[in-house]
């Protein structure tokens, strides 16, 4: 019989509230507990969901103490990723960090060593990558349908308000969100063009705050890649841009071009096949027919939950997950260089 994993969630904000939805959705995984640093609000937010029966703690360590965990989701502010992970992973328990992995590499460093020194397994969530455009570029990609690849990029054209910066307290700062529309926002799509297009070398970029006079940080950046494998690309990740439109990401080479922007916009190869037309017109039916949801929230968290399952399914088979810790590091190492590499006035340089 499949194994029933419990699980706790350590900040119960905007994305903790989404794992509490999640948890009880996966089928084999049960919610057990929660910790937040503001107990009221995780109270308020299980309340909401019809989850008021969930013990709340408001100290990690004692929740440990007390309930029998297999799992703990870490959804605090990102640059404090490491210490509840770590606490947790100490204590025996897996644990499923929310995106970034952390803001600093050592950081990450040292949850990949506290995993495996304690023997337990750290995943990433990078749900985007559930997404079956996403999915059907990287295919494509692993089938040699572009040939070879000449570019990738990735566009991240967002907006934030002054106010989302406000609120929490840690958005917008070096110390706590470890950069802003690049580490915060367009992290996910950064991951998507290494997943898809393979690993990156250089990177040069340029970053600035155009619009949001408050934070500390950039919120546009622009970056020239290049790719391990010879191909060259673009990063641009962006909060200053009202209202704010679909992410894209492109793929093109000797025998194809490929953009997916909320949809598959252009999959086109010199070698098509009858499949193709079924899958693009699969990939462009109506948000919600594809993602099987009934409800908004339902397509909102459809991600998450093929990105949940998939960890504890490949944890349950006694293997890491696609998006174990040093999978989720490569994003993060992207970011670095792309900001040393703006602080220098965007000179190369090397992704480590
Ligand atoms: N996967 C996604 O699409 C996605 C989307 C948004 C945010 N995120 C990530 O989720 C994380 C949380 O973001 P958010 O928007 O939910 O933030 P938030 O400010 O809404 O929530 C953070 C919560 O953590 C609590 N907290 C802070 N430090 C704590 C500690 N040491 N122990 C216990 N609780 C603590 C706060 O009281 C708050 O309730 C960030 O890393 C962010 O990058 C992921």
């Amino acid at each position: 019989m499949a194994k029933q994993w419990r699980n706790a969630v350590v900040g119960v904000g905007v994305v903790g509230s989404w794992h509490t939805q999640v948890i009880p959705r996966l089928g084999n995984a049960t919610l057990v507990a929660v910790c937040d640093v503001d107990p009221e609000k995780a109270r308020t937010a299980l309340k909401n969901q019809g989850n008021e029966s969930v013990p709340v703690y408001s100290d990690e360590r004692e929740m440990l103490e007390k309930e029998e965990i297999d799992v703990v989701h870490i959804c605090t502010p990102s640059g404090d990723h490491m210490s509840p992970a770590i606490i947790a992973m100490e204590a025996g328990k897996n644990v499923i960090s929310e995106k970034p992995m952390e803001i600093q590499l050592d950081r990450i460093d040292r949850m990949i060593e506290t995993a495996a020194k304690n023997n337990v397994r750290l995943a990433g969530i990078f749900q985007t990558r559930w997404n079956d455009s996403n999915r059907a570029l990287k295919a494509a990609v692993e089938a040699g349908r572009f040939g070879t690849l000449a570019y990738a990029g990735c566009f991240t054209p967002w907006y934030r308000t002054d106010q989302y910066y406000r609120d929490g307290g840690w958005r917008g700062t070096w110390r706590l969100d470890g950069g802003g529309a690049i580490m915060n926002q367009s992290v996910h799509a950064v991951d998507l063009l290494q997943w898809i297009a393979g690993p990156i070398k250089t990177v040069s970029a340029h970053a600035s705050s155009r619009i949001h006079p408050e934070i500390e940080v950039e919120d546009t950046l622009v970056c020239a890649v290049t790719f391990e494998n010879g191909a060259h690309g673009v990063i641009m990740g962006s909060t200053a841009m009202y209202p704010g439109i679909a992410v894209r990401v492109e793929v093109g080479g000797s025998n194809g071009t490929a953009v997916q922007e909320g949809a598959m916009k252009v999959y086109k190869f010199r070698h098509e096949t009858p499949a193709d037309q079924e899958l693009i017109q699969k990939l462009n039916a109506p948000a919600g027919s594809t993602m099987g949801g009934s409800s908004p929230t339902d397509v909102l968290l459809d991600q998450h939950i093929k990105n949940i399952r998939s960890i504890l399914e490949a944890w349950e088979e006694g293997r890491d997950a696609d998006t174990s810790g040093p999978e989720a590091r490569k994003a993060v190492a992207i970011i670095r260089a792309m900001y040393e590499s703006a602080k220098q006035g965007g000179v190369p340089i090397q992704v480590s």
